[in-house]
Order: C-alpha cells, then structure tokens, then sequence
C-alpha cells in the first residue's frame, strides 16, 4: 500500500538536518532522547538509515552524506515516516569525523559501497585511508563496530589491510544475513550489486580501545599526499 502523500515543510527538514559548524557535536542535544548512537558514512538516500531507524528504535542514527539531493530524499522520507531517532549531516565525513565526534562516544560505524575509484591515478580519493581509521576507532567506543561493505575485492582487502595494519580494529565474525540478503538488501546500491549478481564483500570490526594516534587535518593530509607523489616522481625521473 502506498503511503498518502502529504506536504513537508522546511521546517520539519530542518529539525532533521544537523547545522553546519566547527565545535563537537553533542548527542544529547541532537536527539530527543539519550540512546547509543550508530553513524553511517555515505548515506546516499538513505535505504539502510531509513529502515534501522525504524527497526531499531532504541538506537539513535546519524548520516552523514556530502550530496544535498540525496539527503534530502533522505530527509523527506523520514519525516513521512516519523522516524525521530534519525539525524542527517550534510558535509564530508572525514572533515567530521577529524573535527566534529566525540572522542569514544560512537557505538557502530557503517561505511557501505564507497566510492572505489577505480583509475589507478584516482585511488588516493578512496575514503579509507590510516588517518581515517584511525580517526573512526578514535570516535569508536571501545567494543564498538566498523561494518562495512563493498563489490570491489581489491578495495576490501585494502580496507581489511589497513583496519589490521593499524593496531586499533580487531576482525570479527559477523553471520552473512547481517550483511543483507537478495530479499532485504542493506542499501540501494547493495540492491543493484545483487540484481546484478556482483559479489558482495563485507567485514565487522571492533575497537580494541587502543588510542589512536593524532591525525593531521583533512587539509594537511591532502598537502603532504601531494608533496609524497611529487617526491615519487621526482625520484622516479632522476633515477
Ligand atoms: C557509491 S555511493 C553508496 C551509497 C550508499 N551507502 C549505498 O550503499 O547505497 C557513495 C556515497 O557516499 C557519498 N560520499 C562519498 N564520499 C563522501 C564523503 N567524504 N563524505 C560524505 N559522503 C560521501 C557519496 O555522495 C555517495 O552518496
């Protein structure tokens, strides 16, 4: 059955959408009620958040997801359904994750399908790098999730590389169903891997409650990549 369609004010987008800003989010002040809070990296449109926050009313969720036509579908679809324990955040996540979390305050993080890059000249635009995870497991509580997922065996086992190079995620053994199933799929893109008959690569790792080394900012660590490859290729032409 179709739900009825009904108008949405800007008003009611705007509760659900996190403001913009430089200090640390305080989850207290974002959700209506205290509750152990799950964040899902490149939300998209908001298949996974939508049904998890539905299905799971005693966790509250956050997206964050740098394009704006898709938050707002995201948007617009949670308020029709009255979800109240789903916040959205327009904005890079790794500009937030550095920045905006609270040390250890986060008890699962989801990152599904991210973007592969597949040219070898465009593969440092791939989110997962150290920094980031180190910066995921510094936001993590201890005992708390990475699960992640992707169609790209290459990037996941770079993904699985850096989580255990790092000293700070621990591997763990999540069941297949957790991960989505050809019936339910997690996420929109999930769903056209699976029509497709792609295969699907997934992992679940916990925060080992190590510390995590300080990470420069987003800005910095693009500066030094650059000045690493103009090195390589220096070093590369005289030799
Ligand atoms: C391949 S799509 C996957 C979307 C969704 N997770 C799914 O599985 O259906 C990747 C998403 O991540 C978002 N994204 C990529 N890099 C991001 C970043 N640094 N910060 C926030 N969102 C990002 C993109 O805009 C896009 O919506």
């Amino acid at each position: 059955m179709r739900r009825p369609r009904f108008p949405i004010g800007e008003k009611d987008i705007d509760d659900l959408v996190v403001r913009e800003g430089e200090r640390l989010l305080r989850w207290e002040e974002l959700f209506s009620s205290p509750a152990p809070v799950e964040i899902e990296i490149g939300s998209g449109k908001g298949r996974f958040l939508l049904t998890e926050a539905a299905r799971r009313p005693e966790r509250n969720f956050l997206g964050i997801e740098r394009r704006v036509s898709h938050l707002r579908v995201c948007a617009e679809r949670a308020v029709r359904r009255g979800l109240r324990n789903l916040r959205l955040l327009r904005a890079n996540a790794v500009e937030i994750l550095w920045a905006r979390i609270p040390p250890a305050s986060v008890a699962a993080f989801h990152v599904y399908y991210p973007d592969p890059w597949w040219k070898a000249r465009h593969k440092k635009r791939r989110i997962f790098t150290p920094d980031f995870i180190a910066d995921l497991a510094r936001a993590l509580m201890t005992g708390g999730e990475l699960r992640m997922a992707t169609d790209v065996e290459e990037y996941f086992e770079q993904i699985v590389r850096l989580a255990g190079e790092s000293g700070l995620l621990d591997a763990a053994q999540p069941t297949a169903e957790e991960f989505g199933t050809p019936d339910e799929p997690l996420t929109s893109y999930q769903a056209k891997y699976l029509r497709l008959g792609r295969p699907i690569y997934a992992a679940l790792f916990r925060s080992n409650g190590t510390p995590s080394p300080p990470t420069p900012a987003p800005r910095e660590r693009m500066r030094l990549l650059k000045e690493r490859r103009r090195a390589e290729r220096g070093a590369m032409a005289e030799g």
